[in-house]
């Protein structure tokens, strides 16, 4: 438990060089932010002494030295001496020369402590800058000198408001060299960063040893095999070969482990034989040779005893030491009772007797052998699953995420990696920072609860929806699915017409998935604007519902660039910001529904979806068009007149498609068909509709009119008939 040293050194280099540009003579220099440096008369000296402590101006008059990082006023563009000898000033006013020193960034944080370093936590302080003009915030970033574990480098940054001083950095590998750096930042520029390098503690061993293989008993020595492990968590120092003698009934206790000789001392009826390198276990191993092996003594085991060996894994590092241990492998008179590699043919010896009693009693064993095999095949089986479930930890190893539904182009997808990949192309966010208001429940997703919440960033408060994952609770196919699904928020990057994911956080139980909040979708945005009291029978202007239908088909030709479709298109899964901006939901994780309502997506359904061709993107295409019919009958349901679902697609294809408003030009509803065509090529792609939509909107009153008519009726919203009323998820 010795304290960890570590580096501590700061970084002397800035953006800018030195500039030393004169600006004048100033006077009225503000006291914030300037210091008088007593031990500089020279000039030269004192512009690289303001700039090397990140100045933004030095000022030089009577061979009196001071940086400051605010100007005062200008007396004049020419020195104060020239200035002075102009005005017959008296030198005891204030007047300083200044010049600029090119320094443009704030100084390295000062006081940057980390302490309690543990296997994966550290804890930062830092104190202001020294120099600065304001404080945007500070960045800190961890970058991997050294480790164990073959995981890809990842590249950890952190952001923080201005008036964060101290965190908390969770998720670093264990017995890891890191470089820990911050700076601050001015405009999203960074200053002059300060760092420490710090070496995280030992964790646990990922693995336990595997049993070894028992080759051959012959009495008083057993030959075993060993087999390798993998480590991620710190180094493989040595494999520790535990002989046990099973006749005295002792338990194993793993912190009470000695050499042969301390063993005897202390009547343990177990001992270390040896302790091999890695590079030694290739080679089998005789357990009883009587061999010394560094200070471990292999003692002769005696023919008449029972034994089991055990195989421990040591983990040495940085003055810390742990273990773990492999099941037991073992023999009982001469049969082998925990050989898990039967299948290898290795056969274990069979008693062969010559009497009657000893054949039969060869026969009960190995009955008693096959049994066992039965038994020890199903404890793997479970045991590799609950590896596998182990694996699937939001900290554990690789796994594979394979291409879902939403991606068409297979081959030019590489299958993504690991929650760990995934974290290092978003933003992390400090849990700290978010607050999710649980009594503000937006609604269920397929992974967890979805609340309003609160971002505190930079001083600011943004409200933002939190997606709260309990990652820990999966089991592996869910957590397939929501990688796969944060996978195509993130692939997806930011797009104006699309809701923005703004980062993650997360804590040792919880996933919390940020995303921009707008708390209205189309749907209910239309239906809230029918207004028949004025002339108009809606308060959405005409050029206000192409508008969204264009930012629509922006953020769908943004998704298909990204591979991405989105097969659930319709006014519910369209989100409205407070500016009318379109914002497309309902893909990826930005999927969730308020209680018991889930969208039943028939009616926007393209018709060879329903013969079981795959969604693509002209099945997007058509069901756009089938959201444009809703904007355009301000929130009516599709096929308003036909009740069951069911009876849909018969329709569709004797040819039925939504039909023409009466305030609906033909040319616009010509686009609507056109996305209804048989033949999907036949249908526009969505930059086609982005660019015949905006050849619409320089007269949008041509082609819709909002104007109540004397038979004017709204279409008719039938809730029951767009949702389907089942348990969520
Ligand atoms: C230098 O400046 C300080 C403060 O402005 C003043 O007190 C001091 O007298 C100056 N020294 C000289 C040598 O002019
Ligand atoms: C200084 O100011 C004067 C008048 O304000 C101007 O004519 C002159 O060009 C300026 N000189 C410099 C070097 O900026
Ligand atoms: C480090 O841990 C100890 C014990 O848990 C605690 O008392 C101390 O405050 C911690 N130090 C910091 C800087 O958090
Ligand atoms: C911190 O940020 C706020 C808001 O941007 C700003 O008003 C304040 O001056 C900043 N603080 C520092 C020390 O720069
Ligand atoms: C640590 O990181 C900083 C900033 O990225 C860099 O300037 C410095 O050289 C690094 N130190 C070491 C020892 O790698
Ligand atoms: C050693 O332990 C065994 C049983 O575990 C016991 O019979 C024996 O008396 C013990 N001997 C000593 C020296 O403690
Ligand atoms: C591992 O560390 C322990 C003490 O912590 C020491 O006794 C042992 O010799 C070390 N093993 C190796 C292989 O360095
Ligand atoms: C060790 O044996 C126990 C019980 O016999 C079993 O539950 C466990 O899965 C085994 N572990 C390994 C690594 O073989």
């Amino acid at each position: 438990m010795k304290p960890l040293f570590f580096l501590f050194l700061i970084s002397l280099t800035t953006i800018h060089g030195l500039e030393n540009e004169f600006l004048g003579c100033f006077q009225n220099i503000p006291k914030t932010g300037s210091i008088y440096v007593s031990q500089v008369r020279i000039l030269d000296n004192c512009a690289k002494y303001c700039f090397r402590n990140y100045y933004w101006y030095l000022n030089f008059y009577n061979d009196n030295c001071t940086c400051s990082n605010f100007l005062g006023e200008q007396i004049s563009n020419v020195t104060c001496d020239t200035h002075c000898l102009k005005n017959q000033c008296s030198k005891d006013v204030a007047f300083k020369n200044t010049y600029r020193t090119g320094n443009i960034v704030p100084g390295p944080p000062r006081g940057f402590q980390i302490f309690n370093i543990t296997s994966n936590n550290c804890r930062l302080l830092w104190k202001k800058p020294e120099s600065y003009v304001k404080i945007d915030g500070y960045k800190i970033t961890a970058v991997i000198v050294q480790t164990f574990s073959s995981y890809p480098p990842n590249l950890l940054e952190w952001w923080f408001g201005n008036t964060t001083f101290q965190t908390e950095l969770s998720d670093l590998l264990p017995a890891t060299k890191y470089n820990i750096s911050i700076a601050a930042l001015y405009e999203n520029m960074p200053g002059a960063q300060i760092y420490q390098i710090i070496i995280t503690r030992l964790g646990d061993p990922e693995n336990l040893p595997a049993q070894p293989k028992i080759l051959s008993d012959d009495g008083d020595k057993i030959r075993i095999k060993i087999f390798p492990v993998v480590n991620n968590n710190g180094p493989v120092t040595s494999y520790r070969v535990v002989v046990v003698k099973t006749d005295d009934n002792q338990g194993f206790q793993k912190q009470n482990v000695f050499p042969y000789a301390e063993a005897q001392k202390q009547n343990l009826s177990y001992y270390i034989a040896a302790e091999l390198s890695p590079q030694d276990i290739n080679q089998e191993f005789t357990v009883g040779d009587g061999k010394y092996y560094d200070t471990y003594f292999n003692a002769p085991l005696n023919p008449d005893s029972n034994y089991k060996v055990i195989v421990g894994l040591v983990s040495n590092f940085s003055g810390e030491t742990k273990s773990v241990y492999s099941n037991a492998s073992g023999y009982h008179n001469g049969i082998s009772i925990l050989n898990v590699y039967e299948e290898e043919g290795d056969s274990p010896g069979v008693i062969i007797g010559l009497s009657i009693a000893i054949a039969l009693l060869s026969l009960l064993l190995i009955i008693g052998v096959i049994g066992f095999v039965i038994l020890k095949s199903k404890i793997i089986k479970r045991r590799q699953r609950l590896s596998e479930n182990q694996e699937l930890t939001i900290q554990g190893p690789m796994i594979e995420v394979e291409n879902n539904g939403y991606i068409h182009d297979e081959e030019h997808i590489p299958a993504i990696a690991h929650y760990r990949n995934l974290k290092q192309k978003v933003r992390t966010i400090p849990y700290s920072q978010i607050k999710v208001e649980p009594a503000n429940l937006l609604g269920v997703g397929k992974f967890g609860k979805i609340n309003t919440g609160t971002l505190h960033d930079n001083g600011n408060m943004t409200t933002v929806t939190c997606y709260t994952i309990h990652d820990k609770r999966m089991n592996q196919e869910t957590k397939k699915g929501m990688l796969q699904e944060l996978d195509i928020l993130i692939k997806i990057g930011k797009h104006n017409n699309i809701v923005n994911l703004i980062g993650t956080s997360e804590t040792r139980d919880v996933v919390v998935v940020v995303l921009e909040l707008n708390q209205i979708n189309l749907k209910d945005f239309l239906l809230g604007s029918r207004d028949n009291l004025s002339s108009k029978f809606c308060t959405m202007t005409e050029a206000q519902a192409l508008e969204i239908a264009i930012g629509i088909c922006r953020g769908m030709t943004h998704l298909h660039s990204h591979n991405v479709i989105h097969k659930q298109l319709c006014a519910r899964n369209v989100l409205i910001s407070n500016n009318l901006t379109p914002k497309l939901s309902g893909f990826g994780l930005a999927q969730y529904f308020s209680h018991n309502k889930i969208p039943d997506y028939t009616r926007w359904t393209a018709l060879e979806t329903f013969k079981n061709h795959p969604p693509n993107i002209k099945t997007d295409v058509w069901s756009f068009a089938c959201v444009l019919w809703e904007i355009l009958a301000i929130g009516g349901t599709p096929y308003g007149n036909i009740a069951n679902n069911n009876d849909i697609p018969e329709h569709l294809n004797k040819g039925m498609r939504l039909s023409q408003l009466r305030y609906v030009g033909d040319n616009l509803y010509q686009i609507m068909l056109d996305c209804w065509q048989l033949i999907a090529d036949e249908r526009p792609k969505f930059d086609d509709l982005v660019q015949s939509l905006e050849n619409l909107i320089d007269n949008p009153m041509a082609i819709i009119d909002f104007k109540i008519y004397s038979s004017f009726q709204y279409e008719q919203f039938y809730p029951n008939m767009e949702l389907s009323v089942r348990p969520v998820f």
